[in-house]
């Protein structure tokens, strides 16, 4: 049976990352992506530039007595001037917090620069999970610059599939890039 696009990222992070890892989630919210990364690795660095997500998600570590977390109050923008470690893994989940206010979404000039950063500090062999929410407007502008953005990406640094429900209008989908352990000509 086809995978659910969340199992199907959360097994793939499962495959890359071992519990010596370091791991970045980019957008906390909730706190589900950051409990399920600092269950799967050494270390998860989380960003939101929303202090109630971050309530959020220090109310849900807590609840499941998970302590390998930062959390930082920050753009996913300013990654590189947090995080001086190697990272194996990082998941981006677009779009505003549920429940949040809708305006306080992931915008598409800052998601494209920070995958960038995020590119530059990832260890080769690592992946970027990016989950891509077309079904709003800013969503559809964030999937037109990503898209743009990774078709553009040297083939000799990095690979760049997506896992796309073709029949299902608007279905959310991730981007995954691997950096690649060598560069190649
Ligand atoms: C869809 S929610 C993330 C869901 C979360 N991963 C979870 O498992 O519950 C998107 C989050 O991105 C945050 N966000 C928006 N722009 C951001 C930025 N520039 N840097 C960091 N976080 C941002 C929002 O505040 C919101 O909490």
């Amino acid at each position: 049976m086809l995978k659910r696009s969340l199992s199907f990222t959360h097994d793939l992070l499962a495959q890359y990352v071992e519990k010596t890892d370091r791991t970045v989630d980019a957008t906390a919210g909730n706190g589900k992506d950051t409990l399920f990364l600092a269950r799967i690795s050494e270390h998860v660095f989380a960003f939101d530039i929303q202090k109630e997500a971050l309530e959020r998600t220090r109310a849900l570590l807590e609840k499941e007595s998970v302590t390998n977390v930062t959390l930082i109050h920050d753009s996913h923008v300013n990654i590189p001037l947090h995080i001086h470690e190697d990272i194996k893994a990082a998941v981006f989940t677009l779009g505003y917090l549920p429940g949040g206010d809708k305006f306080l979404t992931t915008k598409a000039s800052a998601t494209v620069e920070a995958v960038e950063n995020m590119l530059e500090i990832l260890l080769p062999g690592g992946i970027i999970v990016i989950m891509v929410y077309p079904g709003h407007q800013e969503g559809k502008n964030e999937e037109e610059a990503l898209t743009a953005f990774v078709k553009d990406l040297d083939k000799s640094l990095a690979d760049v599939v997506r896992y796309q429900p073709l029949n299902r209008k608007d279905a959310p989908y991730p981007i995954i890039i691997e950096k690649r352990k060598e560069k190649t000509t």
